[in-house]
């Protein structure tokens, strides 16, 4: 009896402690977290929020060209990871270290990374302030775009002791087998850099025709939508600037360039299911890129020894997107359901005909 009324106590005192909430830190602004080592972070959200620019960032939280470039600038840096070079001994990089930055010297001379200066000097400024933070302007990046999820964020990544090296960062005008095998060394699957390319979404080249700078991969770069999926299956019948480059496919309309290899991994075999799977497919396709940021974020770090600091980053706040229609201009006399009805079909019946396709 004695025994079973000490139980009972225990039991009630377990109970009320785990039901107590655990006390939060007070931040800046009234806002709060559950650990005070993140308040800092939502200070620095706020100073890149308001005051990255390129040209005098974010334009004051917009999704403009910093917020585009912003988010490059976390995927160079982060595939700059090489188990296998590290397996032979060599230099292989540390991924998400922020080595971008602070070896800019070396790593802003290498090919891939033409057209990162601006961004890269900028975000030094911040993070001579408060420490690299590539990764949390990313996740601020894509929450200022309709669409775009709500990325988690790690914070706490010890410094870069050294530049990654040389040709890890994928190029546009590489094969799809030596792009997927370059992303597989690195710890990504083909269907996570699918799932990455959503990006391409809210992106525009500058450096592949230097002729038509500012031109768009879909017809809505400001919008983190389905759209780039879509356009990127359409039939090609256009150089939109001034002939042919390499890294660029031929356009399905004037005014939007397509990347060799977004193209052809629209087609390949084992990607484009899975990539017409996200046309009209607003919420699985965000939620889909929210996770493989994640990823992409701890490459080459060890998450052990960091802090979840996501609740820093903002939900949305934004509308979701329209769903995607097919662009004036095309040639396909389709509604976009009856294109999904199409790719659903095919990619049921006849996985890898896609390819064959001219839409
Ligand atoms: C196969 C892999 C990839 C290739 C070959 C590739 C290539 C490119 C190229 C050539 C550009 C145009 C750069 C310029 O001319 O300014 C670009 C832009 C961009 N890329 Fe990628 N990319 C890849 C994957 C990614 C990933 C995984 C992300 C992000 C997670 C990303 C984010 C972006 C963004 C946001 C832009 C637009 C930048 C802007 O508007 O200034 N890319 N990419």
């Amino acid at each position: 009896m004695k025994l079973f009324t000490l139980s009972t106590l225990s039991l009630v005192y377990i109970t009320t402690i785990s039901a107590t909430p655990s006390p939060r830190a007070t931040c800046s602004k009234g806002r709060t977290a559950t650990s005070g080592s993140c308040c800092v972070w939502y200070n620095v959200l706020d100073d890149i929020q308001a005051n990255l620019r390129v040209s005098f960032l974010f334009d004051g939280g917009i999704c403009g060209e910093d917020a585009h470039d912003a988010l490059r600038l976390s995927f160079h840096d982060a595939i700059g990871y090489s188990p296998l070079l590290k397996s032979q001994r060599k230099v292989g990089g540390d991924g998400a270290d922020g080595s971008l930055i602070m070896f800019a010297s070396a790593e802003l001379g290498y090919p891939a990374n033409e057209g990162l200066e601006e961004i890269v000097h900028s975000e030094k400024r911040f993070a001579d302030k408060w420490g690299v933070s590539i990764q949390l302007a990313a996740a601020g990046s894509v929450r200022n775009c309709a669409g775009g999820p709500r990325i988690s964020f790690l914070a706490g990544r010890p410094s870069a002791t050294h530049a990654s090296p040389v040709d890890l960062v994928t190029e546009a005008f590489d094969s799809v087998d030596k792009i997927l095998a370059r992303v597989q060394d690195a710890g990504l699957t083909p269907q996570e850099l699918v799932d990455l390319l959503a990006s391409h979404s809210i992106g525009l080249q500058d450096t592949v025709d230097p002729t038509i700078s500012g031109t768009p991969f879909d017809t809505t770069p400001s919008v983190f939508d389905t759209k780039f999926y879509l356009e990127t299956l359409l039939h090609g019948t256009v150089w939109p600037g001034d002939g042919a480059h390499p890294s660029e496919a031929m356009s399905p309309f004037e005014g939007e360039l397509r990347l060799q290899s977004d193209a052809a991994l629209a087609q390949y075999p084992r990607t484009s299911c899975y990539w017409s799977g996200f046309v009209n497919n607003q919420n699985p396709m965000a939620s889909r890129f929210a996770t493989s940021m994640a990823k992409l974020a701890l490459l080459g770090q060890n998450p052990h020894i960091l802090q979840d600091c996501s609740e820093v980053i903002p939900p949305p706040t934004l509308p979701n997107p329209p769903a995607a229609t097919l662009p004036k201009g095309t040639t396909l006399e389709l509604t976009v359901l009856q294109f999904v009805i199409i790719l659903n079909f095919l990619c049921l019946l006849l996985p890898g005909q896609i390819a064959k396709l001219h839409f």
